[in-house]
């Protein structure tokens, strides 16, 4: 696939199969994650593989900490938390690891991981996998960054879920240009002026 259609074509895939990359294949997806911007030279890619047997004790810290954050939480939500972690062949989580009080700013050392984080998205549907990026409390919560080994300032930017798309994975609709895109020309564009 050339590189610009892998770009083009990439979509997430939540319904997902084994097998998981492993070996060479997720070496050169890691490697992918490694080859992103990065001001300063600071290295913040914290890439944590959870896969096998791993799954079920992660499903375990993703449980108690639901618990902690609602001790009424109901089995059926206990459940969904467990499963998204437990059927993804494998997981990726994210960490920052952040340099407080550098002159790159945190924002900029945040930005690192998530272009690090997009280039195992394309890498991963570059050679047939799919994959797709999930967060809500689990990734805010301080107990799970913990259980991963990210204390404060560190941080957990959320998770990779990835493995084999398990049916046809339709194209979503993109945006139109027109509603992202504008070519400055030296003045405040019209929409802004007439404010
Ligand atoms: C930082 C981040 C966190 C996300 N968290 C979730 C999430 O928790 N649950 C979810 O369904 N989608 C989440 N998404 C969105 C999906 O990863 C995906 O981008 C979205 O479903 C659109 O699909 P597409 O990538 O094919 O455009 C998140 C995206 C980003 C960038």
């Amino acid at each position: 696939m050339q590189a610009l259609d892998t770009l083009l074509s990439r979509v997430s895939v939540g319904a997902l199969a084994e097998p998981a990359p492993s070996g060479e294949a997720l070496d050169r997806i890691l490697q992918a994650g490694l080859c992103a911007p990065d001001h300063g030279g600071l290295a913040p890619w914290r890439f944590m593989l959870i896969r096998g047997a791993a799954r079920a004790a992660f499903a375990d810290v993703i449980e108690a900490a639901l618990r902690a954050r609602d001790p009424d939480a109901p089995a059926p939500l206990i459940d969904k938390q467990r499963g998204k972690f437990l059927r993804a062949p494998l997981v990726i989580a994210l960490g920052a690891r952040i340099r407080e009080g550098h002159k790159v700013p945190v924002a900029e050392q945040l930005l690192a991981v998530g272009a690090g984080a997009m280039n195992l998205l394309n890498a991963a549907h570059a050679l047939g996998f799919g994959a797709i990026w999930v967060s809500g409390a689990n990734a805010a919560d301080p107990a799970v960054a913990a259980a991963l080994g990210l204390a404060p300032p560190d941080r957990l930017l959320g998770f990779l879920l990835v493995g084999t798309p398990a049916g046809t994975v339709a194209a979503p609709g993109r945006p139109a240009l027109t509603a992202h895109v504008t070519e400055w020309k030296g003045a405040c564009p019209s929409e802004h002026a007439a404010a």
